[in-house]
């Protein structure tokens, strides 16, 4: 019942926000697009097409999309933490969303190159990673409004919720296997992705916060008003 309630006033204050779709969010999600895939012509250009270049774009790419990703699902979080100044993540939350689900389309487009080249992937994998990228794409197409409005405030802000938590997932099981460990390189590839990975659970979970405390507010005041 709390979580709920919980669930219904968060989903409110995210329908204010997601109300606008428009230029401004397809050129969002355009850029991210954009950026991604220079970043991945540049690994390819600097270590080849073939199988280990191709490897490393993916790895380079899964990094620039996390950041989006993560953006995404902790703006709420980290605008509670840090105030004010995080007024414009806040309000770009949907933006950073979309945004990654365009740049992540680089690095399925690189899965496509890699099999293309005989170098497909082990069918764990795909068992792994293609059911968190369908619910990217799934919460994707519910961000459109008319959609989103069908499923109702509750229902979408349970499915947002379970879904980001999911792609969080699948990004920490990578990035959290030995963060610390081996050599430098590594430990800069891998660390800041885990230190971040385990915080984005953190700040969602934070960011349901005030909704929490104005449903026991308002039930205290019902309650108090019963008794008088
Ligand atoms: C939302 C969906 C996805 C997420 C969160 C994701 C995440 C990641 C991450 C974090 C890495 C970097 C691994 C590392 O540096 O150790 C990576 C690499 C990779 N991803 Fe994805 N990915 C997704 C979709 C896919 C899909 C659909 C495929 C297709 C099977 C795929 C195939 C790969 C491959 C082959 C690599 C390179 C693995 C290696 O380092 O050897 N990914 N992905």
């Amino acid at each position: 019942m709390v979580i709920s309630e919980a669930f219904d006033l968060a989903g409110r204050a995210a329908r204010v926000r997601s109300g606008q779709i428009g230029r401004q969010t397809l050129w969002w999600m355009g850029s991210a697009f954009a950026a991604n895939a220079v970043l991945a012509v540049i690994v390819l250009a600097i270590f080849g097409a073939g199988n280990l270049g191709t490897v490393d774009a993916l790895q380079t790419t899964a990094r620039f999309s996390f950041l989006l990703f993560w953006l995404a699902y902790a703006s709420g979080g980290l605008a509670l933490l840090i105030g004010p100044a995080a007024k414009f993540l806040r309000r770009h939350g949907r933006d950073f969303g979309l945004a990654f689900a365009a740049a992540h389309l680089v690095h399925i487009g690189l899965v496509v190159w890699l099999c293309w080249i005989g170098a497909t992937p082990g069918m764990g994998v795909f068992i792994f990673f293609v059911p968190p990228a369908v619910v990217l794409y799934v919460l994707a197409l519910f961000s459109i409004p008319t959609l989103q409005q069908r499923l109702g405030r509750k229902l979408w802000t349970v499915l947002r919720t379970v879904g980001m938590t999911y792609i969080a997932y699948a990004f920490a099981k990578d990035f959290v296997r030995a963060p610390f460990g081996g050599d430098t390189p590594h430990v800069l590839r891998y660390a800041p992705f885990a230190i971040l990975s385990v915080a984005g659970p953190v700040l969602c979970a934070l960011s349901f916060a005030p909704s929490l405390r104005r449903y026991f507010l308002q039930s205290e005041r019902a309650s108090g008003k019963l008794r008088s």
